[in-house]
């Protein structure tokens, strides 16, 4: 943009430069706006990939204006191209090898230890501690969930009746790429095979085993690694979300930083966000610089309840932080400036420090330029300070965006591997789209009366089958909406699992000591954790393309 120069002009030439330049101003400004209503607008399918996403904010054209709180795909989820498991841990590999080892075995090793006597006696109480036991059960849980890789399990131990035994057993899922493991622990009835060998006879849902779950060994998440003793029992699905600090003077001395200030992206979507972030990280990729990182993050008002923007939300709310640090070198930004300080003040000079008052400097004129610290500042007005803006033109073809590094928190997908194991890994969903494009008849005629209730039930007929588990992932406001379904499904709605986030549970609590008080469950948690259960369904129905011929853009787009 061109900068006027006021001062020095008649008047009148004065006048003509400001006006020409506020009708410049203004054009740049709907652009803007266009730009950034194409970015919130997402079509609904969370479901984007980041290939739309490139789409979207490279050529702003014709943008639908439609409320969309889509949630990105991020590197664990499926099918995203560029995304390969970071890192898996050769221990899982081990597990997962052991584990299927231990199957193979057990088609001929069941036998009760102590009963090698022909003495079958069905009333013999069962010893949970006998190796057949596990056996048996292992075996059970690979023929009942295809959907799951089990990896270790825990010695069973007694249920609450005789012949109950409660086990518990870390697992994956198959259809997350990521190397991520949850856990669960369920009580099984034990009894026995005709041969005298251990069956399991019955079993009972989701983290029913209560004997079989240790106690959590918690640490504090917030800003004490210094002082905080490790637990030696911390056990890899507790979440280190811990900030990771330098510590000595030295080691940040060694360091090369990259500083981003706060740019004109804070406060938009969530897509906005991860765009402009991974662009970020990106550049200190591709400088061999650390990241300096501003965990606080800004809610955008179509995912808060107050429909305001709100400030002082965490990153690690909504995204993996423990895997980010393993994945990329990053500092946190009140850390830094906290070491940045100390170090000026004990050797009473200078850190060498390149500021960088425009995104018009590329990284390549950056990369060899020795300054500890590279400190990005955006000062400029919209659009010109948006963090993607560094990584547009020349720059895209060096930069890549690290999207295996984004995960989302693992605390809302502990709430996803929740819900679909109280669903036992077998259900169907729909993917039902509402909200304002329902209501726009111009560019969405038919989605409303497609996705009516009894629409709905005459189209899902043809393609679930009935008294499944539905699982209904949906922006639609009003719970009773899908209530004509129940007469033909086991209907499920985020909902109806309230109690996974509310004030009794491990993630209010989790989330209560990382924040200092209560958090919400907000809009996008929910969009996210909504997309991520739909994504484990057998059967998935969308509502483009599935439930309606409208497109996904608003008329004529497809
Ligand atoms: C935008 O849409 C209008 C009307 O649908 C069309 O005439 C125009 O060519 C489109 N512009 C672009 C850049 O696609
Ligand atoms: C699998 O079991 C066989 C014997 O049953 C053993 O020889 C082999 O080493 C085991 N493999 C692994 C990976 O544990
Ligand atoms: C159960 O089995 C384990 C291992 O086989 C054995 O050590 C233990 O003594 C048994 N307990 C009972 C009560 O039989
Ligand atoms: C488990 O149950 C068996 C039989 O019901 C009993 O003999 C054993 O002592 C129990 N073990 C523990 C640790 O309670
Ligand atoms: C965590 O550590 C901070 C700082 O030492 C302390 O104020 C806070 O009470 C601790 N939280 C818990 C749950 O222990
Ligand atoms: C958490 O991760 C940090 C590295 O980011 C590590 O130094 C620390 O020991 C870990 N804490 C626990 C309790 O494992
Ligand atoms: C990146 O930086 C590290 C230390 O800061 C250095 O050891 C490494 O050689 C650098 N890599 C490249 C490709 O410059
Ligand atoms: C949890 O929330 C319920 C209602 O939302 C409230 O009645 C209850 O007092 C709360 N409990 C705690 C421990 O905050
Ligand atoms: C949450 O914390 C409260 C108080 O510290 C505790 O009583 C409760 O058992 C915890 N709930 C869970 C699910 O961890
Ligand atoms: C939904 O539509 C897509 C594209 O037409 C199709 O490939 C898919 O099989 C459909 N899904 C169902 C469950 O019918």
């Amino acid at each position: 943009m061109k900068e006027p120069n006021p001062t020095t002009d008649p008047i009148g030439q004065n006048l003509i430069k400001l006006i020409s330049n506020v009708c410049f101003s203004v054009f740049v400004f709907t652009v803007l706006v266009i730009t950034v209503i194409a970015i919130t607008y997402q079509p609904p399918d969370p479901w984007e990939s980041s290939r739309a996403l490139t789409r979207v904010f490279t050529e702003v054209e014709n943008a639908t204006f439609q409320i969309d709180t889509s949630v990105l795909k991020t590197g664990e989820d499926v099918g995203m191209a560029m995304v390969s498991p970071a890192a898996a841990p050769s221990e899982a590999d081990a597990d997962a090898s052991d584990t299927q080892n231990d199957t193979q075995n057990n088609e001929i090793v069941q036998k009760p230890e102590e009963s090698s006597e022909i003495n079958c006696d069905e009333s013999r109480l069962v010893n949970c501690s006998d190796r057949g036991v596990l056996m048996a059960i292992k075996k059970f849980n690979l023929k009942r969930f295809k959907s799951i890789v089990f990896l270790d399990y825990q010695l069973p131990v007694n249920g609450s009746n005789a012949n109950e035994c409660d086990v518990s057993w870390r697992f994956r899922n198959r259809k997350e790429k990521s190397w991520r493991r949850y856990r669960d622990f369920r009580r099984f009835k034990i009894g026995y095979t005709d041969d005298c060998n251990y069956k399991v006879v019955g079993a009972r849902g989701w983290h029913s085993g209560v004997n079989a779950r240790r106690p959590r060994a918690r640490f504090n998440a917030t800003r004490t690694e210094r002082t905080v003793k490790v637990s030696p029992s911390y056990r890899d699905d507790d979440i280190n979300d811990t900030i990771p600090v330098l510590g000595s003077d030295l080691a940040f001395r060694n360091g090369k930083y990259l500083y981003y200030s706060r740019g004109g992206d804070y406060c938009k979507n969530m897509n906005h966000y991860i765009w402009s972030f991974l662009c970020a990280l990106g550049e200190a990729q591709y400088l061999n610089r650390t990241f300096v990182m501003d965990l606080s993050v800004c809610l955008a008002s179509t995912y808060t309840s107050s429909k305001k923007d709100e400030e002082g939300k965490d990153f690690r709310f909504y995204f993996d932080f423990e895997h980010l640090k393993e994945s990329a070198s990053i500092v946190e930004e009140d850390e830094f400036l906290k070491d940045w300080k100390r170090w000026e003040k004990n050797h009473k000079k200078k850190i060498p420090v390149r500021k960088v008052p425009t995104y018009k400097v590329t990284p390549m004129q950056l990369k060899k330029d020795r300054s500890t610290i590279i400190w990005r500042q955006f000062d400029t007005p919209e659009p010109e300070n948006y963090w993607y803006r560094v990584c547009e033109s020349k720059a895209a073809n060096y930069i890549r965006r690290p999207w295996h590094a984004l995960y989302k928190s693992k605390r809302l997908m502990n709430i996803v591997s929740e819900i679909s194991g109280q669903m036992d890994w077998d259900f169907d969903a729909v993917h039902v789209v509402r909200g304002e494009k329902a209501q726009n008849k111009e560019l969405w005629p038919h989605l409303d009366d497609d996705t009516s209730p009894d629409a709905l039930v005459a189209k899902l007929q043809n393609i679930i089958q009935p008294w499944r588990n539905l699982y209904v992932a949906t922006n639609e406001p009003f719970y009773n909406y899908f209530d004509r379904l129940r007469s033909h499904y086991k209907v499920h709605l985020l909902d109806d699992y309230k109690e996974l986030w509310g004030n009794t549970s491990e993630w209010y609590n989790e989330t209560t000591v990382l924040n200092g008080k209560p958090v919400e469950f907000d809009g996008y948690m929910r969009v996210a954790v909504d997309t991520e259960v739909f994504y484990r369904a057998k059967t998935q129905v969308e509502t483009f393309y599935n439930l309606t011929a409208d497109c996904k853009d608003g008329i004529n787009t497809c």
